[in-house]
């Protein structure tokens, strides 16, 4: 069987799926989509595609079988439920939504997955830290049992507001963006933090106490805007269902390069991957490093080579289109995304409560 997907939302990252869909060998028919005319005839000429439509509606009306979404993040759950109830098996890129309400959040989540039980069809969040070359090592340790049980985790990005993050905030809102539009909430935007984490120790957040930090005379995150935050950064602690401690840094004031990634410490072995590189640990003192370049999954030949955030782009393609094509659910399905997101929106009201203990709503494991 081969599937036929449409690429909805041609910007900054979608751009960069485009080719992969079309390598992928399950893959016979492409069709891109997005509300700016020019940007979608840029695309359909450079890779030479001439399916092209101009809303998320035209592209539902024909017969693709999937879609891959990569609009704006406050759009992804409310598109991905309509194409579900169109038909057709839907992918977003992360997070679930993001909104500065957190009850609105998780109103789609509720929202999500009834949508994704009613009609069957399968929703993945392409959430790039889980097919990282770290996220495939671990896995594989995992898989081999040799962490042992998993006693502390830590979840980080780090992404410093200088590193684009401005201009990407401007590009995202279009016409729309105004000073009022300024700042975000980095603990709604969790899922490149909480998502490694809890897909490799398969534990799940239950509680968390969180802290903020607001910056002296930061003129971005203030209150008063859409976003109505001062926190630039937030540090939450949480309990894992499996009893383990896991810690998540959402940061977008620090003095680093700029990291999204994961440390993992069983009672048999440990993973820590840092700007220097990554290493594997052993409770008998052994300490390796690991050639992360080295590291692979299986993959079809024609997605093979450097794809983006750690070669990540080229897995999320391969594991939605297989998940399609085989009639399972995918990895990071509806279930698991909202186990991703559900933790930052309520660690997020622990920070506005001084960091008091809050449990966090969970809708429980993917059906078979
Ligand atoms: N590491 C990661 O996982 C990662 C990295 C970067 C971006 N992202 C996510 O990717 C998404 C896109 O980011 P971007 O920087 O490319 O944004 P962008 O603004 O460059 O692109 C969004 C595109 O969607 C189009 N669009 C909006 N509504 C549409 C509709 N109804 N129908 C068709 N097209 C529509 C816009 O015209 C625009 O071209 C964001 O949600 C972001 O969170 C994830």
């Amino acid at each position: 069987m081969s599937l036929s997907v449409g690429v909805v939302g041609c910007g900054a990252f979608g751009s960069r799926f485009i080719g992969l869909v079309q390598a992928h060998p399950l893959v016979g028919r492409v069709a891109l989509c997005d509300l700016d005319a020019d940007k979608l005839a840029a695309r359909a000429e450079e890779f030479g595609i001439s399916e092209c439509y101009l809303s998320l509606d035209e592209v539902l009306a024909t017969d693709v079988d999937a879609v891959m979404i990569f609009t704006q993040p406050w759009l992804h759950a409310p598109q991905a439920i309509q194409a579900m109830e169109a038909g057709k098996h839907a992918y977003t890129a992360v997070p679930v939504i993001m909104l500065p309400d957190g009850d609105e959040i998780l109103e789609w989540c509720d929202r999500l997955i009834e949508a994704a039980e009613r009609t069957g069809q399968y929703y993945m969040m392409g959430e790039t830290t889980c097919y990282r070359h770290e996220a495939i090592f671990c896995r594989q340790k995992a898989a081999e049992k040799a962490f042992g049980h998993f006693a502390y985790s830590e979840g980080h990005y780090f992404h410093d507001m200088s590193h684009g993050l401005y201009d990407v905030a401007r590009w995202r809102w279009g016409d729309q963006f105004d000073d009022s539009k300024r700042g975000s909430i980095p603990m709604h935007y969790p899922t490149h933090s909480t998502g490694g984490i809890i897909d490799i120790t398969g534990a799940h957040m239950t509680h968390v106490s969180c802290m903020g930090y607001a910056m002296p005379g930061d003129e971005w995150f203030v209150r008063g805007t859409y976003w109505d935050n001062i926190y630039a950064d937030q540090v939450a602690l949480f309990r894992m269902s499996d009893g383990h401690t896991a810690r998540v840094a959402e940061l977008r004031r620090v003095g680093t390069p700029g990291i999204d990634s994961f440390n993992l410490y069983g009672t048999e072995g440990a993973f820590e991957r840092s700007f220097a590189g990554a290493v594997w640990m052993t409770k008998d003192g052994g300490c390796e490093e690991v050639d992360l370049s080295k590291v692979e999954a299986p993959l079809p030949d024609e997605l093979r080579g450097d794809s983006g955030h750690g070669g990540s782009h080229a897995y999320l393609v391969h594991e939605f289109i297989s998940a399609c094509v085989e009639g399972r659910q995918p990895r990071v399905n509806a279930w698991q995304a909202v186990r991703f997101m559900a933790p930052g929106v309520i660690a997020h009201k622990s920070s506005l409560r001084d960091g008091e203990l809050l449990e966090i709503p969970d809708w429980g494991d993917a059906p078979d």
